[in-house]
């Protein structure tokens, strides 16, 4: 077992070469391609993968046994290139020993997701709990029952997310659906772990963020996205807050000695539900998956740079990690750059104390 102190090591200076484009011309690069978008244009590289991290896959994951471990969103699909990347962590996890509990709405896919485990890797433990990040009592309910039962938490992997739908929703506690679900759910499940994960052995949380925060420009007078909603630029947004909080996180950690590393991670592109469960295969994300297939990897190859987040005693608290290969959208783990608008510690405090606000907690 890697000791606590293999699992907390500086972090890489971050490398500035962000631009700072306007929201209007981030969403116009989104409408052309998110995935060729990323790449940049008139030089200004928004987010890419590197070569700094050596090879790393499944075989790589060390002995997990004895780690005890939340995965958020872990949905498992009778067809082939459905279950997300929650199932896939969770499988890399169950198979290197760990005890793993999946936590998500849908008890079907959750139970189909542990048969699925089961049947890859006969030990594993893995069991389902109910919980829907979109309702702040359901989160609640879940943090008391955890608290409970009297165990640490070494790991927790905050994976669950939504792109939304075309028509704007709200959560049952009124909130816009995707930044309840993508921002606040995972921040309020977060606070309310956060004494388990105390008492963790080498306690880590992983951030599942997105390449697509690069064009959030969260609007913090209109963070419920009444004024003008599309769905594409409330997942932006929402993913822009879940990716400051998780370096915000390592920043209070280390400030107040709380013992847990906070890392954060994307998969690039991966064929999962996100879509199909999401804006549906007639927008614009939808297209592209029907009609440009190279640019998704397999949801097993998407799901590596949080994996490598969770267990390698190389990953680093406050690091951030994503795909290395076609420019941060497919390939093995790689460091990936935080994009300019997530680096400010003033706008970090702000969405931090708005966060606690909307999930009324306190994390700290
Ligand atoms: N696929 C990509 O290309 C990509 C790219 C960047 C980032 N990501 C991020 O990766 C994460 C996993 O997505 P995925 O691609 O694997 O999509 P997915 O197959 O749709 O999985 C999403 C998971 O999140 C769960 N979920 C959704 N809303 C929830 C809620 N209110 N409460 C609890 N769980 C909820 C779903 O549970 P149910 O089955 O119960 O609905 C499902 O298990 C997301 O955070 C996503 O934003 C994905």
């Amino acid at each position: 077992m890697t000791s606590p102190q293999d699992y907390r090591q500086t972090p890489p200076e971050p490398d500035h070469r962000g631009g700072g484009l306007s929201r209007r011309s981030l969403l116009g690069m989104a409408a052309i391609g998110t995935t060729i978008a990323a790449v940049g244009i008139g030089g200004t590289r928004l987010w890419t993968g590197s070569s700094e991290i050596p090879d790393w896959t499944y075989k790589d994951i060390p002995p997990q046994n004895g780690r005890r471990v939340l995965v958020t969103g872990a949905n498992g699909y009778p067809e082939e290139d459905r279950s997300g990347l929650g199932y896939h962590i969770a499988l890399g996890l169950a198979r290197a020993g760990a005890d793993v509990i999946i936590a998500s709405r849908n008890q079907t896919r959750g139970e189909e997701a542990i048969r699925r485990i089961g049947a890859e890797s006969p030990a594993g433990r893995v069991r389902f709990e109910t919980l829907d990040l979109a309702d702040l009592k359901s989160v609640k309910d879940f943090t008391a029952r955890m608290q409970a039962s009297g165990n640490g938490l070494d790991l927790l992997v905050n994976n669950a997310g939504t792109m939304g739908t075309l028509e704007r929703q709200e959560s049952i506690d009124g909130f816009e659906r995707v930044f309840a679900t993508n921002a606040i759910g995972p921040f309020a499940l977060t606070a309310g772990l956060l004494p388990l994960l105390r008492n963790g052995n080498a306690p880590r949380i992983v951030w599942m963020c997105s390449g697509r925060s690069a064009f959030g420009a969260l609007d913090l007078d209109d963070l419920q996205q009444e004024n003008a909603y599309e769905y594409a630029s409330a997942y932006n947004d929402s993913k822009q807050a879940h990716l400051i909080a998780a370096l915000e996180c390592e920043r209070r950690s280390r400030a107040h000695g709380w013992g847990v590393v906070s890392i954060a991670a994307h998969p690039g592109v991966a064929r999962t539900s996100l879509i199909l469960d999401g804006p549906g295969l007639d927008s614009a994300e939808g297209w592209r998956r029907r009609n440009m297939p190279f640019m998704f990897q397999d949801a097993a190859q998407g799901a590596l740079p949080a994996l490598y987040a969770a267990v390698s005693s190389q990953a680093a608290g406050g690091a951030y990690y994503g795909p290395k290969g076609l420019m941060g959208i497919r390939g093995l783990p790689g460091v990936s750059q935080v994009p300019d608008n997530s680096r400010d510690p003033q706008l970090a405090t702000t969405v931090w104390e708005t966060l606690e606000q909307l999930g009324t907690v306190s994390l700290r």
